[in-house]
């Protein structure tokens, strides 16, 4: 599927509730070319209204942030893990995050980024469910070869203004992942001579096991 017909089938989308009470389906914005993507929880009213995500109080944050590190949005790609606004700007719930999964996992096969910058606890767990955003967030993970930053949400800056600079701060190893300094990135991959390595132990100890109780192997 090419960009242009995957926003067009998106915006038709109606397989959760919230698509009845949102006023259109908000399935990204930027350039489709990036290496990174942002993403975010869910649209609210502006995104809502414009079709845009991140074009309301929390984008304009957000834009800060990219203009700290040199970046503007027309150098990502912004997109969030449920499409459309839910009611009263509510969190999304479980069966509204499964029902939009196959449309940001689309999306990302076909930018195919290099780097995931999780802006919050939704787009966090879409990754790592296991995570605690106030432990990880400001660090890198490399994963599947694919670098991943967490984030606080940048709404989370308009409520409470000491985490402005939090996340300010945190950006910077965003600048440094893209100027190449690998030195802080975590990496959680199993790297593949150990993944042989533990299939031919477990073969051994099956092999072992069967020859006891006298099975061929
Ligand atoms: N908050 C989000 O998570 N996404 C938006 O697009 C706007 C606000």
């Amino acid at each position: 599927m090419t960009y242009k017909e995957y926003i067009t089938k998106c915006k038709k989308c109606k397989s959760c509730r919230l698509r009845k009470s949102a006023t259109q389906v908000v399935p990204g914005d930027g350039n489709p070319k990036a290496e990174i993507m942002f993403i975010g929880e869910a649209p609210g009213a502006s995104e809502d209204k414009e079709g845009i995500p991140f074009c309301g109080a929390a984008g304009k944050f957000l834009e800060e942030m990219l203009a700290s590190i040199d970046l503007k949005r027309e150098n990502v790609f912004i997109t969030n893990i449920v499409k459309c606004r839910p009611p009263g700007n509510r969190d999304p719930q479980d069966d509204e995050i499964k029902a939009c999964k196959p449309w940001t996992n689309e999306l990302i096969k076909i930018i195919r980024p290099k780097v995931f910058i999780l802006l919050g606890r939704f787009a966090m767990a879409k990754f790592f469910p296991s995570f605690k955003i106030s432990q990880v967030h400001g660090k890198a993970y490399k994963k599947w070869d694919r670098v991943f930053v967490v984030m606080y949400h940048p709404a989370v800056a308009l409520y409470n203004g000491s985490f402005r600079e939090v996340m300010l701060a945190d950006m910077k190893i965003l600048r440094e992942i893209l100027d190449g300094k690998q030195d802080s990135i975590n990496v959680l991959d199993i790297p593949k001579s150990d993944i042989k390595t533990r299939l031919e132990k477990r073969r051994e100890e099956k092999r072992k096991e069967n020859s006891q109780i006298g099975i061929l192997s």
